[in-house]
């Protein structure tokens, strides 16, 4: 039996549930923003059961995992002591968290691989240190620094957030007025070197790779409503390289994001946990819904 982590007003949940439903294989919706019922004996493998969609479930009947949303545990105000209430999200976070690291199951995918992903710069590093093309980074509060790192990259440079959260913009030394600089103050930002060029989407599932080239109109593809995105072929040493990022973080299965420059050269920009991939589907017609499936079932 597989469990869908997430809600089921999600498209891609909702699009799994049906795949699994033509195959009946049985599965159910785990929606944490209801905090689920759980006995969990931590001390030996798999003992206990979870309440999900008023089913009880064995531990050891789970045979996969499709992470799609964990949504954390909501604050819930039980007590006029904030303090207390507090203390009462932690706890449950806790025990949920500790439970998704210990469950030996087949995570698509796992805890760890999430709470890697949100170490973006811990990554970046890491690909670096495997010798994984990557743009050089500078992560910043100090504004005195800037400049010196916009010189080193002949003055092309984007910023974006560190964790995400707002559109990659692209930045020249003019752009940095008194005011914008007086604001890192406020919260460390990440600058990269600009790397000029197309977006490369892959999909990779353990060790299948569909490669898709999104040719967009702003810096930032999401924000180009009309983007195309076209089958591509890549050289076998980054498809490699896709492979050996996937093991560094953890993954199995993953919506990789690189930028193929004006000069040829492959960059690595990160690797996400749980993408979206019914519309590339559709686009592109590769088989993205039976790989995930082949993931889950096999
Ligand atoms: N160094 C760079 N040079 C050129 N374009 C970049 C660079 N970094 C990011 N981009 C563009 O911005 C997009 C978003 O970047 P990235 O995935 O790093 O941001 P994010 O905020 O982490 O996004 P997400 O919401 O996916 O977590 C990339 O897919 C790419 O199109
Ligand atoms: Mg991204």
């Amino acid at each position: 039996m597989i469990i869908i982590l997430g809600g089921r007003n999600d498209e891609h949940c909702i699009h799994v549930a049906n795949h699994l439903d033509k195959l009946k294989e049985e599965y159910y919706f785990l929606d944490t923003r209801n905090y689920p019922i759980f006995n969990w004996e931590a001390t030996s493998q798999n003992c206990g059961s979870i309440i999900a969609e008023g089913k009880r479930i064995s531990f050891c009947d789970i045979k996969s995992v499709y992470w799609r949303n964990y949504y954390s545990v909501p604050f819930e105000k039980i007590s006029d002591d904030e303090f207390v209430s507090k203390m009462v999200q932690r706890e449950k976070e806790s025990a949920l968290s500790s439970l998704f690291y210990s469950l030996k199951t087949n995570w698509v995918n796992s805890i760890k691989a999430f709470e890697l992903h949100k170490k973006k710069a811990y990554l970046i590093n890491l690909m670096k240190e495997n010798n994984i093309r990557v743009p050089n980074t500078l992560i910043t509060n100090d504004k005195d620094r800037i400049e010196d790192f916009f010189d080193k990259n002949n003055n092309k440079i984007i910023v974006k957030p560190i964790l995400g959260g707002a559109y990659t913009e692209k930045l020249s030394k003019n752009d940095l007025t008194k005011e914008r600089l007086d604001s890192l103050i406020t919260s460390p930002v990440q600058f990269q070197e600009l790397i000029d060029g197309v977006d490369i989407r892959v999909y990779a599932f353990k060790d299948e790779i569909y490669a898709i080239r999104i040719e967009a109109d702003t810096i930032d593809f999401r924000e180009d409503l009309n983007a195309k995105l076209i089958k591509t072929e890549l050289p076998k040493n980054i498809c490699e390289d896709c492979k050996k990022v996937m093991q560094i973080s953890a993954l199995k299965y993953s919506g990789i994001d690189i930028r193929l420059s004006n000069q040829g050269e492959y960059v690595f920009i990160e690797a996400n946990p749980a993408p979206m991939f019914i519309y590339a589907e559709k686009q592109t017609k590769y088989p993205l819904t039976q790989s995930l499936i082949n993931l889950l079932t096999s």
